[in-house]
């Protein structure tokens, strides 16, 4: 309990200041948001900038919904803070990843780094809740968010562990790394499409980051009452998991919308799969009840 205490007090102070650890090199390899512009600067904006974005590159990026995660960012790691939901979802959703990448690229999921050899992209990674088991799990990893400060949190938190500390991190969009030409095996955004501007554009985004018959997995909450009543009254109003104001329920996607924008750009759902939560146990589980938290498994067209 200490321990826990003193780790998120560090990453506070560390979070806080602009060093960058010198043993992770791989943090600056992308152009980040906030460094990238070579144009001349620009006069002062009222947009902290940590969260601007760039004004050559067409962004998804809602300035209001990152906003809203730049001011929790040092919680990432608190595992009773803001994104407890997160950390007991995370064994769960790691779990189904697992199986569905190694079924689509044909590795041995009773292998301890079935995912050597992979390139993948967290987008939105936020503090790196999913980069790091990935990484565990031999990918290469990269993982991008528009918040500087989610970022400098992921990096010290990889920092920690040598199986981790590989990861690449950015501080950037998935449109940026388009313009860039990136190109990974599997791309994933979990929990990032409800806090967008253009989900089309994104999707499209996504896909164009994927290589033919590479794998695009994207996790969201569906637009339904009891997703309303669980999501958004219970988690947020009742037991104060999130703050207020986290999820606008218009910003949900059913699965068949989300299916049907995977399509037009390119990408082909294989497989679906809800996550559930049992209040008795305080567990989740995977479940073909789509009807509060979904992920969907699509592959990139190979034409
Ligand atoms: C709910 S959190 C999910 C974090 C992580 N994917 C997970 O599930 O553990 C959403 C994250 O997406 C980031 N984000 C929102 N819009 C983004 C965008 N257009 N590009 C990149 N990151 C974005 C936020 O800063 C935040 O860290």
């Amino acid at each position: 309990m200490a321990s826990k205490i003193l780790l998120r007090r560090a990453l506070i102070i560390l979070s806080s200041s602009s060093i960058r650890n010198p043993k992770n090199p791989s943090a600056r390899r992308c152009s980040s948001l906030s460094t990238a512009s070579t144009e001349a600067p620009l006069p002062p904006s009222p947009i902290p900038p940590s969260i601007k974005s760039s004004t050559r590159v067409p962004s998804s990026l809602n300035e209001a919904e990152v906003a809203k995660f730049a001011a929790i960012a040092d919680t990432w790691w608190d595992f009773e803070g803001p994104f407890k939901p997160l950390h007991w979802m995370n064994p769960t959703r790691v779990s189904f990843i697992r199986s569905s990448l190694c079924r689509h690229f044909e590795r041995d999921p009773h292998c301890a780094r079935p995912f050597e050899g992979l390139k993948i992209v967290d987008v939105g990674c936020g503090g790196g809740i999913l980069s790091e088991p990935l990484a565990r799990m031999g990918a290469t990893v990269t993982g991008i968010d528009a918040v500087e400060k989610n970022i400098k949190i992921a990096s010290i938190h990889a920092e920690l562990d040598p199986r981790t500390s590989s990861i690449e991190y950015c501080c950037t969009t998935a449109e940026k790394l388009v313009e860039e030409q990136r190109k990974f095996d599997a791309v994933i955004a979990l929990e990032v499409i409800e806090h967008v501007t253009d989900p089309s554009g994104f999707c499209k985004s996504l896909s164009a980051l994927t290589v033919p018959n590479g794998a695009t997995v994207i996790s969201t909450i569906n637009r339904t009452m009891r997703s309303y009543a669980t999501a958004i009254v219970a988690a947020e109003y009742i037991l104060h998991w999130l703050p207020k104001g986290t999820h606008q329920w218009s910003s949900f996607f059913t699965p068949e919308e989300l299916v049907l924008i995977l399509q037009r750009a390119s990408v082909s759902v294989r497989e679906m799969a809800g996550f559930v939560y049992n209040p008795l146990t305080g567990e989740w589980s995977i479940s073909d009840d789509t009807s509060v938290n979904f992920i969907a498994v699509g592959v990139k067209d190979s034409h």
